[in-house]
């Protein structure tokens, strides 16, 4: 796979940037984006993307900023606590729960997670997005991308990492713009200074360097390789639709465990609203949920502790900020054949809490 790496060139060199491009064209292909979309690669990963487009975009309007997740939650905090944006309405939902979409003001730039990776909740479509509208949407879609189909027309800000749904090695960050978002670019200039990784633009015009085959500052040439990789395999596996349905065959297989098991239940109420890649389960048992959330995280922690000790599963446990349970990851690389082996193991670690917990209460 490496062979034909370009590692230790540099990647303004034309073997470098030959990369670069080719995995822009790559991504475009798969993704089935709009010609008149840009697509870009920025520094930090997916966090550096949704920074890049927040510090570079926003300000100019008033901002609607949607969260349900841990994600979305801390864009809310960079807009408020840090860019110190004056109007900005909060529309937030606890966890397992979206907020009333209905409320969305397309006027003002719109802020969303597609899908709240720490909750296990989706957008189930983009139907709720005005198509006239004056504000931007900006999406940070990192765990939807390649397991939905995303509606291109409803989103002038999109961004993602490689390590997602196609299981490349994290690095870097990657950023669609419509050419809503570019008008936006190069029409407005934010009062704040902006970092030279956050920055999208040069000399008054979007920076045609980061959407061509450059990049900001030096990229992995490592890490584009793995990507280049993950792109030709998920060509491979039949493009986007077979991805989609790798997640979805994936999820119906964990969904039909939780249907006839009577101790576990999505954290997502609306079945709309499951996400098919980041699968969030809470303990339902009423011996589990009467303990205190420490105890509960320790309970969650010891039977991950189970299944890893046994080789069998690995960092399955909710998100830090999310309610103490499981979090299952159904994406694209995942075989359905190893996540149904799984859940035997999880039905047996299970009941080693459960007699444990109960023997000590004795
Ligand atoms: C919805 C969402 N946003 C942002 C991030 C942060 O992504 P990265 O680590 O690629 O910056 C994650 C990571 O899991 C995520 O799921």
């Amino acid at each position: 796979m490496l062979a034909g790496a370009a590692t230790g060139r540099s990647h303004r060199s034309r073997a470098g940037k030959a990369k670069l491009t080719e995995l822009l064209e790559r991504t475009r292909l798969l993704l089935r984006l709009p010609d008149s979309y840009r697509i870009g690669l920025v520094p930090a990963s997916d966090t550096g993307a949704v920074e890049a487009a927040l510090w570079s975009l926003l300000g100019g309007r008033g901002v609607d900023c949607l969260a349900w997740d841990g994600f979305g939650r801390s864009w809310q905090r960079d807009i408020v606590d840090e860019l110190r944006i004056s109007d900005v309405r909060c529309l937030s939902a606890d966890y397992g729960a979206l907020p009333d979409l209905t409320e969305v003001d397309f006027d003002r730039d719109v802020v969303f997670v597609w899908n709240g990776t720490t909750s296990g909740v989706k957008l189930p479509d983009g139907d709720w997005i005005a198509d006239a509208r004056t504000g931007l949407t900006v999406c940070d879609a990192t765990s939807a991308v390649y397991s939905v189909d995303l509606p291109w027309p409803k989103l002038d800000v999109t961004t993602f990492s490689w390590q997602k749904v196609l299981g490349g090695e994290a690095q870097h960050g990657m950023i669609v713009l419509s050419p809503r978002a570019v008008r936006r670019l190069e029409e407005y200039t934010p009062p704040w200074p902006i970092p030279k990784v956050l920055r999208l633009k040069s000399k008054g015009r979007v920076n045609e360097d980061i959407f061509s085959g450059g990049a900001t500052n030096t990229p992995s040439l490592l890490c584009v390789e793995d990507y280049l990789d993950a792109l030709r395999w998920a060509e491979m596996a039949g493009g986007q639709p077979a991805l989609m349905q790798r997640c979805a065959q994936n999820f119906a297989a964990l969904a039909a465990w939780v249907e006839r098991t009577s101790w576990i239940d999505f954290l997502a109420t609306l079945p709309a609203t499951r996400s098919t890649t980041s699968v969030c389960l809470k303990i339902t048992a009423p011996w589990f949920t009467e303990q205190p959330a420490p105890k509960r995280w320790e309970l969650v922690h010891n039977l991950c502790s189970l299944l890893e000790a046994e080789g069998v599963a690995f960092d399955i446990a909710a998100y830090r900020d999310a309610p103490p349970g499981l979090r299952i990851w159904c994406g694209a690389t995942v075989e359905r054949t190893d996540l149904v082996a799984m859940l035997p193991w999880l039905e047996w670690g299970y009941r080693v809490l459960q007699t444990t917990a109960i023997e000590i209460k004795k």
